[in-house]
């Protein structure tokens, strides 16, 4: 900022022309070590600014035919001053030792998260069957998650679903008091009191208990139901449905089988298995050395089902459509944490919470 102030010996063309690139020389120079607002009083301070200094300078000691010349180099060089100034990206990321000239930070494009990942799988497998997708509210009412799924008040069924609850319900009837969905069959309800068979439904979701978290629960985790009604569906309809679609999901050489099991809307249900992927059912500690991976619940709607189904249709101003005498049909709920954790062999179920890129980024 304190550099002398340049001497002129002589005012004509040639000693101008000199004097003046050695000026701006020394502007190009300051715009790529200083910041903006350095650069500025450095050059167009009031008081002490160069330009205003030299200019004095260099004023006082010219012959009065020089002035003329002088003034409109000095405005000349003011005016650059200036451009360079409304270019503050120039004069600042440069004296960052910013080059402009390289490429920009690249940021990697994002790529969908593993469990959404499987879940689109899960619900594309059946969109090829010809399923549509539904979804429900993840607050949902007692009536929808339990009361129509042939859970009544008190069952010890509901124990299997330990539940989180919306607080200050007690004053509403039971039936409308408000939770957190435990599991996607509610939008099963949701569906048929809105549409009359036939129904091929899945609904992917989010759904919410009140489990302590360890290797394999969390207390938020994610479902896909699936629905099946129409004339005729059969137990067949059902087993032929699931092993395509798990040979869909883990390959055409799985077998399944299909074991007794109970779901208070479903009868008779039963737990579906898949020959272990990791041995080829032969037994080892994934499968806990039987062979089976158990995957998934099913079952062929419970009559009572319909009937809470067809009531509420009813109310609602709606055909009853659900007689169990013509129509039949069948459900299934899979976990898409625990499917996405045996098609990659993730062992601890926190890994798809933490948002550790480490991980995430084996999906990329
Ligand atoms: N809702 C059950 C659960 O969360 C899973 C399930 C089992 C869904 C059998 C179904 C079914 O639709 O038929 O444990």
């Amino acid at each position: 900022m304190n550099e002398a102030i340049p001497q002129l010996d002589s005012f004509d063309e040639a000693a101008l022309e000199d004097a003046f690139a050695t000026l701006t020389k020394e502007v190009h120079e300051a715009a790529t070590t200083e910041d903006a607002e350095t650069f500025r009083l450095h050059w167009l301070g009031r008081k002490q600014g160069r330009l205003k200094l030299v200019s004095e300078a260099w004023l006082k000691s010219a012959p009065p035919e020089a002035r003329k010349p002088l003034g409109i180099r000095f405005n000349q060089l003011k005016q650059q001053i200036e451009q360079t100034l409304e270019a503050p990206a120039t004069v600042k990321a440069v004296s960052q030792g910013i080059d402009i000239t390289l490429p920009g930070t690249l940021r990697a494009p994002g790529v969908p998260h593993p469990l959404l990942k499987t879940m689109h799988e899960i619900v594309a497998v059946f969109h090829h069957l010809g399923y549509s997708t539904n979804l429900g509210p993840q607050v949902e009412t007692d009536f929808y998650n339990f009361e129509a799924l042939n859970f009544p008040p008190n069952h010890p069924a509901r124990d299997t679903q330990d539940t989180l609850v919306i607080a200050k319900q007690q004053s509403r009837p039971a039936r409308d008091r408000l939770l957190m969905r435990t599991h996607t069959s509610p939008v099963q309800i949701r569906t048929m009191i809105d549409q009359a068979p036939p129904i091929r439904i899945v609904i992917p979701g989010k759904v919410h208990r009140n489990d302590a978290a360890d290797a394999t629960h969390s207390p938020i985790f994610h479902q896909v139901e699936g629905l099946c009604v129409d004339t005729n569906i059969t137990f067949s309809d059902l087993k032929g449905t699931l092993d395509h679609a798990m040979k869909a999901l883990f390959g055409s050489g799985v077998k399944t089988r299909f074991f007794p099991s109970f779901f208070p809307f479903t009868e008779p249900s039963a737990d579906v298995q898949i020959s272990c992927i990791f041995c080829n059912g032969k037994g080892c500690r994934k499968c806990k050395h039987s062979g089976w991976i158990e995957l998934l619940g099913c079952g062929m709607v419970d009559p009572a089902v319909f009937a809470a189904v067809d009531e509420q249709r009813t109310a609602q101003g709606h055909q009853p459509a659900y007689d169990p005498k013509k129509i039949t049909g069948f459900a299934f709920g899979m976990g898409v944490e625990r499917i996405a954790m045996i098609q990659h062999g993730i062992s601890d179920i926190g890994h798809f919470y933490s948002g550790d890129m480490r991980f995430l980024e084996q999906f990329a």
